[in-house]
């Protein structure tokens, strides 16, 4: 009788750096009036963020594994596909359960991440290729915010220690995944037309839709009758040296020639948060569910 080898496992996620993880965070049940520093603008902006990740990242995961079949050659880009859209699915049902803690607080969320799900109708309609341009600049976009949040102690000594946890874990699965898009985008042949016109093309639509909702909030919330709140909110966000302004400062480089994500060095930062967050001693190793399925 012969016996047949057995088939070689297939990579997961897990095994090329991008493990998913099945996270159950203990939300509050009750948030602080203001979760950002005590402030109704900043806080407003965001809920606002958290609100649009679920239609971003469904719309990210989608423009990806529209070229799936382009990288089933490259087993460890195949793997990193994988971890990718694997991650992402868990944060937008995370950030489903944050919006859930919002909306308890009385914001309605739902307007922004609706506004951002319509706008992305549009880039819907735009060829694959563009969709996947755009996500690649979205991604740029989440990987720099995510290097902001955990390279200074700003975010962690502003926001509510209640909902941080779940910012930090996102930061850190957004950067071990970074350069999943653009090196699929590179799979089909990038073009720098293209990964030009996806700047107007996100601002125009994401980025309309996400001020929107964030002028909604501040409106529904009668913050806008409040001009020092509105003032010092701005300046939180995006004031000289702020959060936001350092990280749309770091947007252009999206758009030189021989952009890649990894030419920007984050390793060590994600090992030192991988340990912090999920070592032996890791403060969310247990609200892991199981470990990173492989
Ligand atoms: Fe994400
Ligand atoms: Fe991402």
């Amino acid at each position: 009788m012969t016996t047949s080898a057995p088939r070689p496992r297939r990579l997961q996620g897990a095994d090329v750096g991008i493990p998913p993880r099945q996270l159950d965070f203990r939300l509050p049940e009750k948030l602080a009036p203001w979760a950002y520093a005590d402030n109704a603008t900043a806080t407003l902006f965001l809920a606002m963020l958290s609100a649009i990740f679920p239609p971003g990242e469904d719309f990210f995961v989608r423009s990806v594994v529209h070229f799936r079949d382009r990288v089933q050659g490259d087993e460890d880009l195949r793997a990193r596909v994988a971890g990718f859209t694997a991650q992402e699915v868990i944060h937008s049902r995370e950030h489903d359960r944050l919006n859930g803690v919002f909306q308890e607080r009385g914001f309605p969320v739902e307007v922004p991440e609706k506004a951002v799900a319509a706008a992305l109708t549009v880039l819907h309609r735009t060829s694959p290729r563009l969709q996947l341009a755009c996500t690649a600049l979205m991604e740029h976009f989440t990987a720099v915010l995510a290097e902001d949040i955990l390279s200074t102690d700003e975010f962690r000594e502003r926001v509510d220690a209640d909902i941080t946890e779940l910012w930090l874990w996102h930061a850190l699965e957004e950067l071990e995944h970074k350069s999943v898009t653009y090196d699929v985008y590179e799979v089909i042949g990038t073009s720098e037309r293209e990964r030009r016109l996806a700047v107007p093309l996100v601002l125009a639509t994401v980025g309309v839709a996400a001020l929107y909702g964030w002028g909604y909030l501040l409106v529904q919330q009668g913050v806008w009758r409040r001009p020092a709140d509105l003032r010092e909110g701005w300046r939180l966000m995006f004031g000289r040296g702020q959060f936001m302004r350092r990280v749309l400062t770091r947007m252009p480089v999206f758009n030189h020639p021989r952009f890649h994500p990894d030419k920007h060095d984050t390793r060590e930062l994600e090992q030192r948060w991988r340990e912090i967050l999920f070592g032996t001693e890791g403060s969310l190793t247990e609200q892991l569910r199981r470990p990173p399925q492989r």
